[in-house]
């Protein structure tokens, strides 16, 4: 799929450019002349949605910084006079806040699509995993973020998590210690965390050129799942179609953004974070932000804490293994009649798990999130091998033309070039 560039360098001074550095060409191949499949729904929107939230983090957290003070006296205070001093720090500090939201909102969208549309499998594996990777970046981020504003549920979120650490024998105790820099959550464990949650943007930012070299290099996956079989008839270019239609949703995205960010932009937050750490007073209740409950139900159901700390990060190290667990030879969900199904029961296990996370860890709580625990591992290990070898796939499209012209399409472009050519198979 790669080098479609028709690029040629219209000045005297483009195709010296061009000749020496031939980036002008490489923007062409990748975002211009590109083909996509035709086929391609809305929930391909989302990688381009994301690319928006990552930009849109890192320029506000850049502006952030100039006010903030990474110092525990004064940490909490600053983000104060961010909020009532600093011209639209408000808005500054609601879109960065509520932005880390909308990140997750925007990857979880974006893993589901890829478990729906078996877009894992090959030959995107090494697409796959370099978005796990990315999944795991985001994850340490938002935690370290959390900790900047040194409010009640930043100090006991990231005692709680960096004692996670000294489950492990032997090395644990000398890991959190070593973690924390020093013998408790302080002033050196803000300023590490403040300077990674810095740099970890940057590192995502590399990942995600690898990511989008990599698509770029197999090609997109689509909702038939079947391969592009002919540029001229399966694909279009990447603008203005895809341009167009990222551009669309990433407004739309950003309304629903905006809506949070205007009217309810504390809602997805803690109001004990208001409170400013205090190491003698323990909240009530210490709850992760919303996207990482599910994982937090996974690491209290069960009952050893190495346990639960080996089946958290497990759950995530898993999604890595998954183009070999799924033995099924068809990708996508629309031609996987029983996948389909264990799909949404494992969308609704997620889900169940982070109501669970958000709970308090007693009585039929536990239990609850014991189930649903083992029923997502089994998800990956039982179900997902088993269904390749007994599902019975339906009938694949020929070709992404076909299954256009049979009406099985999800709201591709009408074939406006090259149509005839595609026969006709209409029942
Ligand atoms: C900062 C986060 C991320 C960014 C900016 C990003 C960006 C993109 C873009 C631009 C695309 C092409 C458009 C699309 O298919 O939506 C894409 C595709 C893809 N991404 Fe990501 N991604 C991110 C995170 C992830 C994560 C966490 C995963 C999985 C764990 C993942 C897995 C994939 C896969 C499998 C594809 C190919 C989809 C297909 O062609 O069907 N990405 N990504």
């Amino acid at each position: 799929m790669e080098s479609h560039s028709t690029y040629v360098p219209k000045s005297g001074f483009a195709k010296w450019f061009e000749s020496r550095l031939p980036v002008a060409g490489l923007v062409h191949s990748s975002f211009i002349a590109f083909p996509v499949p035709r086929n391609l729904n809305y929930f391909w929107t989302f990688g381009a949605i994301l690319m928006f939230m990552l930009i849109a983090q890192i320029v506000t957290g850049i502006v952030l910084v100039m006010h903030y003070t990474p110092e525990a006296t004064k940490a909490f205070a600053s983000v104060e006079h961010i909020m009532r001093d600093v011209n639209y720090g408000w808005l500054l500090r609601y879109l960065h806040a509520n932005g880390a939201s909308m990140f997750f909102i925007a990857v979880y969208i974006h893993i589901a699509r890829g478990l729906y549309y078996g877009s894992y499998k090959a030959p995107r594996e090494v697409l796959w995993i370099l978005g796990v990777i990315i999944f795991l970046l985001m994850m340490a981020t938002a935690f370290m973020g959390y900790v900047l504003p040194w409010g009640q549920m930043s100090f006991w979120g990231a005692t709680v998590i960096t004692n996670l650490f000294g489950a492990f024998p032997v090395i644990g105790d000398p890991i959190v210690t070593w973690l924390w820099g020093g013998y408790a959550v302080d002033n050196p464990t803000l300023n590490r965390f403040f300077s990674l949650h810095y740099l970890l943007p940057f590192m995502i930012l590399g990942v995600v050129v690898l990511h989008v070299w990599a698509l770029h290099h197999v090609g997109q996956n689509n909702p038939t799942g079947v391969e592009v079989k002919s540029v001229k008839k399966d694909t279009l270019p990447f603008t203005p179609y895809a341009t167009v239609k990222d551009a669309f949703a990433v407004v739309c995205f950003f309304i629903f953004f905006a809506w949070f960010v205007f009217y309810i932009p504390n809602y997805l937050g803690h109001a004990d974070n208001y409170i400013e750490a205090n190491a003698a007073v323990t909240p009530a209740h210490i709850v992760p932000e919303w996207y990482f409950l599910p994982f937090y139900a996974i690491l209290r159901a069960i009952p050893s804490k190495l346990g639960g700390v080996i089946a958290m990060f497990g759950s995530i190290a898993i999604l890595a293994f998954l183009p070999w667990l799924d033995t099924s030879r068809v990708r996508s969900s629309t031609y996987r009649p029983l996948y389909k199904q264990f799909f949404w029961v494992f969308i609704a296990c997620v889900i169940g798990l982070g109501y669970l996370g958000g709970a308090p860890a007693e009585g039929g709580y536990v239990i609850a999130a014991r189930i649903l625990t083992a029923y997502y591992f089994a998800h990956f290990l039982i179900v997902l091998p088993l269904l390749g070898l007994f599902e019975t796939p339906k009938p694949l499209p020929n070709s992404i033309a076909e299954s256009v012209l049979d009406g099985h399409g999800h709201g591709g472009p009408a074939l406006a070039t090259g149509a005839t050519a595609a026969p006709d198979r209409k029942s």
